[in-house]
């Protein structure tokens, strides 16, 4: 069973090495990637991540700094923050971690972030140059996601692709990079007709739905590959992905696993992104 799983542990760890690599000759050039996140107020799970980032980068040997906002921070406030951050030339990379309190405007906030420094892919400028093939930051989970096929050794191209969840994060930028890799893409969504049929027609099935245990391996073809983007809680509290991992290894031919698979790779990917937008600060 185990050559069945896709091993995000293993490729982070190569692509880390590599990444340190590339910065220490980056640092002996007088180059010193930089990321800076901010954090707006104290979600758990928003914390876990950030944390998660931070050491990230101290690893790899990036400079990293936390901005802490309260809750009740105003949105100009927060604005004149990342104003700042994009006129600091010692910064490569602005993260702004999601989700905002609710009387934030997530959208105006997003685009005050220079899209030179946007890491996480999510500007409206990098959003665009994604669909346009042009070069820009593509958001780390969905990148995360081709990763893990390819390193898998899978076959993208001509294969039929379902992608279950439509979020901007995930869901819509995942179904354009496989489309770009001349998949044909069935998005599928809490209106899509006959989901069961879609899905069991599937190559390659990638999960961002947020729901524990949705996808089992009676609903696959036999032999499909899935990527599980899920990051839930099972009742004993340990992490689990959107998929059934013990129906859907016995079907599929190739899964990833929750943890250890797609969480490690947007990791890694936000890693990539800041030393790109260094080298690219520095041209
Ligand atoms: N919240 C959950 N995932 C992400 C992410 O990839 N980036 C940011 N900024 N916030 C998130």
């Amino acid at each position: 069973m185990t050559d069945k799983l896709i091993s995000g542990k293993e490729l982070a760890a190569l692509q880390k090495e590599n990444i340190k690599k590339e910065v220490s000759r980056l640092n002996r050039q007088g180059i010193y990637p930089k990321l800076s996140v901010i954090i707006v107020g104290d979600n758990p799970r928003s914390l876990t991540y950030v944390k998660g980032k931070h050491k990230d980068c101290a690893e790899c040997g990036i400079i990293s700094e936390n901005i802490e906002m309260p809750e009740n921070v105003s949105q100009d406030r927060l604005l004149a923050e990342i104003a700042r951050l994009n006129k600091d030339d010692s910064v490569h990379g602005i993260l702004v971690q999601l989700p905002l309190p609710a009387h934030i405007d997530e959208y105006a906030v997003i685009n005050a972030i220079g899209s030179d420094k946007d890491v996480d892919g999510f500007t409206a400028q990098n959003v665009g140059n994604m669909y346009l093939g042009q070069d820009c930051f593509i958001p780390c989970t969905p990148q995360g996601c081709i990763d893990l096929l390819e390193f898998a050794g899978v076959e993208i191209s001509g294969k039929d692709a379902v992608v279950i969840g439509r979020s901007n994060i995930v869901g819509r930028p995942v179904t354009q990079l496989l489309t770009e890799r001349n998949a044909t893409v069935t998005t599928c969504h809490s209106k899509t007709k006959n989901i069961a049929e879609k899905i069991k027609n599937a190559d390659i099935v990638v999960c961002c739905v947020g729901k524990r245990g949705y996808l089992t391996g009676d609903m696959l073809k036999d032999g499909a590959v899935v990527i599980d983007v899920g990051i839930n809680r099972n009742r004993d509290g340990k992490l689990c992905g959107d998929a059934d991992f013990n129906s859907c290894i016995e079907i599929a031919s190739k899964i990833t696993p929750v943890p250890g698979g797609v969480g490690l790779m947007t990791r890694v990917n936000l890693l990539k992104n800041t030393v790109k937008s260094a080298i690219r600060h520095n041209k």
